[in-house]
């Protein structure tokens, strides 16, 4: 299986995923064949720092890149206006240029905020992302949306702003905390439910291999969800012709959860999408979309895997409006209605414009 994905795009902005296991070289031949001369920012989290930043500055060192390194906390609550103001404020004072590179190592949320500053960043500074998390690897460093959350909502500020290369290293997934893995996992089934039904069944014989890290399944997957991710992308960079809606599977009823719960570290982004997920079957079902049968077999694969499909396991007070009122300040809303990702079947999702407040609220009630 050929090791490279490419995200295809115009005014020469199109960029290479190379999916590999300890492949930090594939990065420094890059560096040293389109960046001798810059001077390279490293963003991390305090988690990674601990366990993959020093590898990564031994290797530019010893290469005599210029580098210097800004640490936030992990977690969610670090994707907002105070360490998106640390970070700018860092590479400001580093005196970073135009033509110098940041790396984004970490997770979503590294890659989230660090993608934002670098496109703000005298108008754009160039950056590569490492993604360490499964949801990164599979989603969240391709494709170029970055942003940061805001009390009125998750991901409210960002832009578009695609990276120059994304190094996937499967080795680093070795020492991701089994929630997060799972986490990670939630995206990779999204994929299989908007587009690929034999992914689904590969899936549902194969998710074992997978959260235990089995590298031939977990590279498959992998390459199969960046290949796809890859192929949106280059098709509707910014979300316009209506392909690239669909990778929104599940993420407007998560989303929500997520600002309902104000981004607690109780509930991962990757459980309250497999819970999104679920809500959207069951929209689909009551629509007439798609069938029990359909809803049964994504809710039994979720509970298989080990995800979550309801809020019961946490404690909360959340009422049906404490979950509807976030979704009326979702990004994708159009002529003020919420767009929602439904399912005609498994394997062909397609977006709806007029789900109504009734309906909406009959799928939440399911949470409370
Ligand atoms: N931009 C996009 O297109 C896009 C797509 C999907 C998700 N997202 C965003 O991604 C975020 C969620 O991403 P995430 O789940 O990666 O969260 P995260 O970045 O918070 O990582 C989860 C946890 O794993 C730790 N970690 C990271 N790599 C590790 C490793 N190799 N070993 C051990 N621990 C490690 C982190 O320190 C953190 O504690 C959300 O904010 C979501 O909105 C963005």
């Amino acid at each position: 299986m050929d090791n490279k994905v490419k995200v295809y795009l115009d005014n020469n902005r199109s960029y290479q995923i190379i999916i590999g296991y300890e492949n930090l070289n594939d990065l420094i031949d890059f560096l040293i064949k389109n960046y001798t001369n810059s001077k390279i920012a490293i963003i991390t989290d305090d988690n990674v720092a601990k366990l993959y930043l020093e590898s990564l500055l031994n290797a530019l060192s010893t290469n005599k890149f210029i580098n210097f390194k800004i640490i936030i906390p992990a977690g969610e609550n670090s994707k907002s206006y105070k360490y998106f103001k640390l970070i700018t404020d860092s590479l400001l004072e580093n005196k970073i240029q135009r033509d110098d590179v940041i790396l984004s190592l970490g997770g979503g949320v590294v890659g989230d905020i660090a993608g934002f500053a670098a496109g703000v960043i005298r108008r754009g500074v160039n950056i590569i992302h490492i993604p360490t998390t499964l949801i990164a690897q599979v989603d969240s460093s391709i494709g170029g949306k970055t942003g940061i959350d805001t009390s009125h909502g998750k991901n409210l500020l960002g832009i578009f702003h695609q990276p120059k290369m994304v190094l996937v290293n499967t080795k680093y997934l070795i020492t991701l905390s089994k929630r997060d893995f799972l986490s990670g996992y939630a995206e990779i089934l999204k994929y299989a439910l908007i587009n690929d039904i034999n992914f689904f069944e590969w899936l549902e014989n194969n998710y074992k291999n997978i959260i235990s890290c089995q590298k031939k399944e977990l590279e498959f997957a992998i390459k199969k969800c960046c290949l796809s991710k890859a192929n949106i992308v280059s098709e509707d960079e910014t979300e316009l012709s209506g392909k690239r809606i669909l990778l929104n599977l599940g993420h407007t009823f998560g989303h929500a959860i997520e600002n309902a719960l104000k981004y607690d570290d109780k509930l991962k982004h990757g459980e309250a999408v497999a819970i999104g997920i679920r809500l959207a079957y069951e929209l689909s079902l009551n629509k007439g979309l798609c069938t029990k049968e359909d809803l049964c077999r994504v809710k039994n694969h979720l509970l298989n895997v080990g995800l979550p499909i309801n809020l019961d396991h946490i404690n909360n007070t959340l009422s049906i409006d404490d979950l509807y009122l976030p979704m009326l300040q979702d990004k994708k809303n159009k002529d003020g209605k919420t767009v929602f990702i439904l399912a005609k079947r498994i394997g062909k999702a397609l977006p709806d414009y007029n789900v109504t407040e009734e309906e909406v609220k009959e799928v939440l009630a399911k949470l409370i």
